[in-house]
């Protein structure tokens, strides 16, 4: 008989002990992540946050967590994780604790609930279609190893935002992202409260490019893995292959890294990201400024969660970067599911 109650402090380390039995994806191809040594630290990102533990005979087997954001109207629920044991599998567990979150949001008149979906987690997929939840959108993941300085010289003047170039920044932020889904203008405060809250941004961590004095490219550079470390447990074959190749090219000139099965990859995520069309260089000499961060401090990889539409794509193209899918999958609950042809991506969801 499983019993679902609010967390407890003392559960940290039994979950994050889960945690770690619990790769995201199938046979071929799957990650694991380690939010250690503090479960709850990637939810204080957030306003507010609920998880519920599903325990047996005392002893915890698997939990989900959430968070209520508000819209321009109504609000609307994130689920952010839900994980069981493997021992206890298949019994119906992952279902009730996602009728939990659901219960939440009828009380709370939320409009819809979204979650996303790592592209090989065939077994979350179906959990969620089967309780009613619809794939309404690909989200790309780019990797960027960082193998080799790049030069900055094309004349932009790249730097961390000063104070008075806050307004600015977030008039560039606030046109980018103008009528994407989840996306509501930033004032100057609400963008100096929201990156500080997240642990390992802030606003040291946001950076500038200007041309003849006016900004025209801007990105945060995040260290997420403060939050979260990553593990591929299995490396998709086509990783595999390009590895070898590369292995092959790397005798006569310098090659990106591809991620080895069982390495502990430490993400930095470039975040916020926007530019003017006509300056798109100033937006890849943003990523050369990251890339050559990362390369001097010894971390390997950097990378990106963003709309697959997104013109960064096209920037970000020169690094040879991996590509991966999320899905972000929402049902309806008291009002509707947004338009989400063109989606702003809330970075703290992709502590998955
Ligand atoms: C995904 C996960 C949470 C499912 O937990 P669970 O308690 O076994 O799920 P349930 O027993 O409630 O399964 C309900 C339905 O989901 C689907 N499902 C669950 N596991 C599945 C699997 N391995 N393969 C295919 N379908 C699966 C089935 O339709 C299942 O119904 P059925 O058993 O009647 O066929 C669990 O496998 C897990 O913790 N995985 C690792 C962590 C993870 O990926 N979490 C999700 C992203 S954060």
């Amino acid at each position: 008989m499983v019993n679902i109650r609010p967390f407890r402090e003392e559960d940290n380390d039994s979950l994050l002990d889960i945690e770690k039995l619990c790769p995201q994806g199938n046979e071929e191809y799957a990650m694991i992540t380690d939010k250690g040594p503090d479960i709850t630290a990637r939810y204080e990102l957030y306003d507010n946050w609920e998880i519920r533990v599903a325990e047996k005979n005392a002893a915890a087997v698997g939990w989900i967590g959430w968070t209520i954001k508000q819209g321009m109207d109504e609000p609307y629920l994130y689920i952010a994780e839900v994980m069981v044991h493997p021992d206890h599998r298949r019994q119906g567990i992952a279902v009730e604790l996602v009728r939990e979150a659901e219960k939440a949001a009828h009380k709370a008149g939320i409009s819809y609930i979204y979650c996303y979906v790592y592209e090989p987690n065939e077994a979350f997929m179906n959990l969620i279609e089967k309780l009613g939840y619809i794939k309404e959108k690909n989200i790309q993941e780019i990797s960027i190893s960082a193998y080799k300085k790049e030069k900055i010289d094309s004349g932009y003047e790249i730097e961390r935002i000063n104070p008075e170039d806050i307004h600015e920044t977030i008039k560039l932020i606030n046109s980018y992202y103008y009528g994407n889904a989840q996306f509501y203008p930033f004032t100057t405060e609400s963008f100096r409260d929201y990156t500080n809250k997240i642990l390992g941004y802030g606003l040291e961590n946001f950076i500038v490019a200007k041309w003849k004095g006016h900004i025209v490219a801007c990105a945060g550079f995040w260290d997420a893995s403060v939050l979260m470390e990553v593990t591929y447990t299995k490396e998709p074959m086509m990783w595999k292959l390009m590895a070898n190749a590369y292995g092959i090219l790397r005798h006569f000139t310098r090659m990106p890294d591809i991620p080895v099965e069982g390495e502990v990859c430490k993400m930095h995520l470039i975040v916020d990201f926007a530019f003017e069309q006509e300056h798109s260089l100033a937006m890849e000499e943003i990523i050369d400024y990251c890339n050559n961060l990362m390369f001097e401090t010894n971390c390997k990889f950097f990378g990106a969660y963003t709309d697959p539409d997104d013109s960064v794509l096209g920037v970000m193209k020169k690094f040879k970067p991996i590509h991966e899918k999320l899905f972000l999958y929402a049902k309806p609950i008291s009002g509707k599911v947004p338009d989400f042809s063109r989606i702003y991506v809330d970075c703290r969801d992709t502590i998955l």
